[in-house]
């Protein structure tokens, strides 16, 4: 028969979707599972041939002893199927092989779910199983999703010039501010490494070797609670670059995501909008706004001013329109309420709009401004509903910022994919419970250059030249230009309340490096499991993750994490201490 290319091997001809009809009359081999068997009469079966492509109808004279998910090879005729046979829905629903031969090459026991992607699983079911879980089209489909999105990205990253470097997994902590994995050392007694939370330090290193563009697709480990974007285990597209500014580093990774989002969705957005962290705080109410839903967050605060009601008296007044919402139910209301009160709120306002005012138990109160303030929020109209969270402004904003994304917001399968840049984030944010500086992004981030003569006066209002690539309401990544001169580190560790001792044994090995001619530089890294999970339309990062972990942090396939035994537990030089302790 015709090769038909690179899917050809030493045990077949084509891959089972390639077979069409312009091979028809061709001696054809493929390989795969066994999708179905169906009988029809004593001495005839049809067996649909699954692999990697698709499924391809064989038709088998005589008896064959295949199962469902048995390994064949099957050698047969390409032929026209017969008419009124035709399967629209398949891609190969056109042809079947005929005279077969059919020959097992692993037996198989049924398998404990239906390798079917309208079958709904328990997830629990299919990661015991994975690699029966990996068989599906879906999970097929996802994979191979990312691995395009990785090729796209590593081309984008070599024709920007860039040099791949792979950084080590055994290390010493970093300073992102996750909790570590830490790995007892065999040869050193009472020693440990420390597995990476990013390549951080080591890609700034790298700058001060000479490097000056580099990258890595880096697996990164934080002992952090997971959730439906985060995994113990994820991978960063890892770039740092000499010689830059801000804008430089996001020109080039806008570059790399842009390539990944063609190759991904076969359409190349058009552009990448830019808002910084105040504005979109004062807008949205979050640092990661999902831009594809409007419901932007007014000010009311001018309005209530001088209030006489005693919810409202408080430095910023916030309200958003839901459309339509004034047929809310009650108790739709009131978890919405518990939801504010969660956050921090003192409580939540809401007012139906009505045909001749607003229908809320705070109505009475109102002044005529007031009410008409409410009454015009973002423009409502008949049956909205406005919400309203008065307190101090960044609570107020993030409150109502959480309420708008929890009522509308979109499905992640749900276009368009709105990227946004979100810059100039604070450089400190809040205190800690030993009353010092907390770094919003790390202690590395230099700060804004206006804003350079606040850092011992008023810490909290230095913006930091840090900048975050948001995608539909997900944090993708985060950046910044980094510190690379002594005197204003030392200035950012005295303010986060770190002493020269402390900085020389966390940092010593970066602070001293420096020393010896550190060039500007800057750098980025954004999670390759979001994004790609964003395009695939899942909501979960696990679905496209080959092994991922539960939500409990367990790998139901190996069992880990798993006890080990005396002796190796000696060879590190580890004694248990009793279970719960
Ligand atoms: P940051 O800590 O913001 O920055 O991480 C960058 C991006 O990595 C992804 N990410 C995760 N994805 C899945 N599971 C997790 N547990 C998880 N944690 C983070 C997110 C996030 O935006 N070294 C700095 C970058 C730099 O300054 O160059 C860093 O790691 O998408």
């Amino acid at each position: 028969m015709t090769v038909t290319g690179s899917e050809a091997t030493s045990m077949r001809d084509a891959l089972c979707a390639s077979v069409n009809e312009a091979m028809i009359g061709e001696r054809v081999t493929v390989c795969g599972w066994v999708a179905k068997r169906r009988e029809h009469g004593e001495h005839l079966a049809f067996v649909d041939v699954r692999d990697r492509s698709g499924v391809l109808q064989a038709v088998v004279e005589g008896s064959v002893d295949v199962r469902s998910e048995y390994v064949v090879r099957v050698t047969g005729t390409v032929s026209r199927r017969p008419e009124g046979t035709v399967n629209v829905r398949l891609a190969t629903g056109q042809v079947e092989l005929s005279d077969c031969v059919v020959e097992v090459l692993s037996a198989a026991e049924p398998p404990p779910f239906q390798l079917d992607d309208r079958a709904s699983i328990d997830e629990q079911v299919r990661l015991r199983f994975r690699f029966l879980d990996l068989r599906r089209d879906a999970m097929q489909r996802n994979l191979r999703l990312r691995a395009s999105v990785n090729r796209a990205l590593r081309r984008a990253m070599d024709d920007q010039d860039f040099c791949e470097v792979e950084t080590p997994l055994l290390w010493a902590p970093t300073p992102e501010g996750a909790r570590e994995f830490v790995v007892p050392s065999r040869l050193h007694d009472g020693e440990f490494y420390v597995l990476p939370q990013s390549p951080q330090i080591a890609k700034q290193l790298l700058m001060v070797g000479g490097f000056d563009r580099y990258y890595q697709i880096a697996r990164c480990l934080r002992d952090e609670d997971l959730r439906a974007d985060r995994q113990f285990e994820f991978t960063q597209l890892d770039i740092e670059a000499s010689f830059v500014s801000q804008e430089d580093i996001m020109g080039f990774v806008s570059r790399a995501v842009l390539d990944a989002a063609e190759v991904a969705t076969g359409e190349r957005p058009t552009t990448i909008d830019t808002m910084t962290w105040a504005e979109a705080l004062e807008h949205y109410g979050t640092d990661k706004p999902d831009l594809r839903f409007a419901m932007t967050l007014q000010d009311l605060s001018a309005a209530f001013a001088g209030t006489s009601v005693k919810a409202f008296a408080a430095p910023t007044v916030k309200a958003i329109r839901v459309t339509d919402g004034a047929s809310f139910a009650r108790s739709r209301l009131d978890q919405l309420t518990e939801q504010a009160k969660s956050l921090g709120a003192k409580g939540l306002a809401w007012f139906r709009v009505t045909a001749d005012g607003l229908d809320s138990p705070l109505d009475r109160f109102l002044s005529d401004e007031e009410r008409l303030a409410i009454r015009n929020v973002d423009g409502a109209g008949e049956g909205d509903l406005v919400l309203v969270v008065a307190d101090e402004h960044d609570l107020a904003c993030r409150v109502l910022g959480a309420l708008r994304v929890a009522i509308g917001a979109p499905p992640v399968s749900e276009g368009p994919h709105r990227y946004l840049w979100v810059t100039e984030f604070p450089m400190f944010e809040g205190v800690d419970d030993d009353g010092n500086l907390m770094a919003a992004h790390h202690p590395f981030t230099m700060p804004h250059p206006d804003d350079l003569d606040l850092i011992e006066t008023d810490p909290l209002h230095v913006r930091s030249q840090a900048y975050d690539l948001v995608l539909n309401g997900w944090e993708l990544g985060s950046g910044s230009v980094r510190i690379h001169r002594a005197d204003i580190q030392s200035r950012i560790f005295t303010a986060l309340g770190i002493t020269d001792e402390e900085a020389a044994s966390r940092f010593g090995f970066l602070l001293g490096a420096f020393k010896y001619g550190a060039p500007p530089h800057a750098g980025f890294a954004f999670g390759i499991d979001r994004l790609v999970a964003i395009f695939a339309g899942e909501e979960n990062i696990r679905e496209v993750i080959a092994y991922p972990k539960t939500q409990s942090g367990a790998d139901l396939m190996t069992g880990a994490p798993k006890a080990i035994g005396e002796r190796q537990l000696r060879e590190l030089h580890l004694r248990l201490a009793p279970k719960g302790s």
